[in-house]
């Protein structure tokens, strides 16, 4: 039989019956201080819980007024810049050593790091014939979703997959990082020959290398890959592996945690909650609406030109008709937000490198233009700036990444901010999260159908 996927008249109706009798009147958020989005009316989230993982500021206290500043976001207290000033100007990969520092809490001496990799190494396998038999099947247009199966197959595969004991789920998040590479990957590998007709390579990673340099020789068909290719891949990964609880797929790992379901459900649920375009499917988001904006501002460099897209986005107008600009602005951050600040010194070099001026020109012409766009049409009360990923996808696609792999990259980092997030909410919470809904419906007598 085949599958129903044509929305017919009857569920058109039903639909707008369900969405008729679901209005909530909005002022009601207000007169019972229900903080729409987890959030009060200056932006500001509702503490939700303790972390020592990672902070991420952006006020300062001026005066006694609170003040937006340059964003900073700190791993276990260690400022995100100088981190990766540290294994930038020492010229070695930064990803596993971050992990360590996430996981663990302090940085590794090079006795502990270089364990930690063989140790990582040692995780990097799948389970005997898994991508022929999970990742090859049924493989889907969207990476985030086949990452996400092939999540919640591995669960049949281990022996132990309910227990919650801490070093279980040490060794399951510590499996998941090493194989997150090759599952998107092959995913993409997999699509690309079975849906777009392509040729298929499957590379095994090579022990020696990093992740980021693995990423890219499973991916290419020849293996090949420059070392600054890799080092730009690796800078990416290590700014999108934390940001603290409080956003959207960390909080969602916290959520499920605390019910004390398994490693896999919990990943397969924040894997999820990233894949939206507000969240981690921003980066593709923008490399599209860049793509839209080429095709109608004629000339790149003509403010008052881009100025008139940028309006038109915010008047729905164009592209996909959101009313956003991709890329900009965030919850937290106002002034800047560091990762998109220190990923920019690279990627006019990248730029420059792969013959990408012209666009990289354009990018930093909307990085100036859109905020102050959005300042003029929507209430600001912090700024708003160019985030991680309005240069992520920029960089991925000089990299040659396919954008259905965007996002899968986010997740191959942020993983580890997920597995450093499950291990401290059953270390520290006993207690399931369960915050509370104002029913706001009035009572109805019960009516017998016929009388209906
Ligand atoms: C990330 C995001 C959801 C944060 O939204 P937020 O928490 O409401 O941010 P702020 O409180 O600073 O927003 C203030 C106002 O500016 C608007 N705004 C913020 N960023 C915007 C953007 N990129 N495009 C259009 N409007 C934007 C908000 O909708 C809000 O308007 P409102 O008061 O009329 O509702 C939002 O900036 C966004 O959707 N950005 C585009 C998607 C994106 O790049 N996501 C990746 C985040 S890392």
């Amino acid at each position: 039989m085949a599958f129903k996927n044509t929305i017919t008249p009857e569920i058109e109706k039903l639909t707008e019956l369900c969405s008729d009798n679901s209005q909530i009147d909005l002022s009601l958020y207000g007169k019972y201080d229900v903080k729409r989005g987890l959030r009060d009316i200056n932006g500001n989230g509702v503490l939700a819980g303790l972390t020592d993982i990672s902070e991420i500021n952006s006020f300062k206290n001026v005066d006694g007024v609170k003040t937006p500043c340059e964003g900073k976001l700190y791993y276990r207290g260690i400022d995100v810049e100088d981190l990766t000033k540290g294994f930038l100007s020492e010229k070695r990969m930064g990803f596993e050593e971050i992990t360590y520092l996430l996981l663990f809490g302090s940085l590794p001496t090079p006795a502990q790091l270089a364990d930690f990799q063989e140790l990582l190494r040692s995780q990097q396998s799948l389970p005997k014939n898994f991508v022929r038999d999970v990742v090859m099947k049924a493989p889907s247009s969207d990476m985030m979703n086949t990452l996400s199966r092939s999540v919640l197959t591995l669960y049949s595969y281990d022996p132990m997959a309910d227990d919650i004991s801490l070093p279980n789920v040490m060794r399951q998040c510590l499996n998941l990082i090493a194989v997150f590479p090759m599952l998107s990957v092959y995913g993409y590998q997999a699509y690309n020959h079975y849906i777009k007709g392509k040729s298929l390579y499957i590379h095994n990673p090579d022990k020696k290398l990093s992740t980021a340099e693995n990423i890219l020789r499973m991916l290419r068909p020849d293996k090949k890959y420059t070392q600054f290719e890799a080092t730009i891949l690796d800078l990416a990964l290590v700014l999108h592996m934390e940001h603290g609880g409080g956003n959207n797929s960390t909080f969602t790992t916290h959520v499920v945690t605390s019910s004390g379901t398994d490693t896999y459900s919990t990943i397969a649920a924040a894997l999820g909650s990233l894949k939206g375009p507000k969240h981690g499917g921003a980066n593709i988001k923008v490399v599209n609406m860049f793509a839209d904006m080429k095709k109608h501002v004629h000339d790149w460099e003509d403010e008052e030109e881009v100025t008139e897209y940028l309006k038109a986005l915010l008047h729905k107008e164009a592209f996909d008709k959101r009313g956003l600009i991709y890329g900009m602005g965030h919850a937290v951050y106002s002034i800047s937000d560091p990762r998109a600040n220190i990923f920019k010194t690279f990627v006019e070099q990248l730029a420059k490198e792969k013959g990408r001026e012209k666009d990289y020109k354009l990018y930093s012409l909307v990085e100036k233009l859109a905020p102050r766009v959005i300042a003029e049409e929507r209430h600001i009360y912090k700024g708003v700036s160019a985030n991680v990923d309005f240069y992520s996808g920029f960089v991925y696609s000089m990299l040659d990444l396919p954008t259905e792999l965007f996002t899968p990259m986010f997740a191959t980092a942020r993983i580890v901010g997920w597995s450093a997030h499950r291990m401290e909410e059953l270390i520290n919470t006993d207690k399931i999260i369960r915050p509370a809904y104002m029913a706001v419906k009035e009572r109805e007598e019960y009516i017998s159908l016929n009388e209906r």
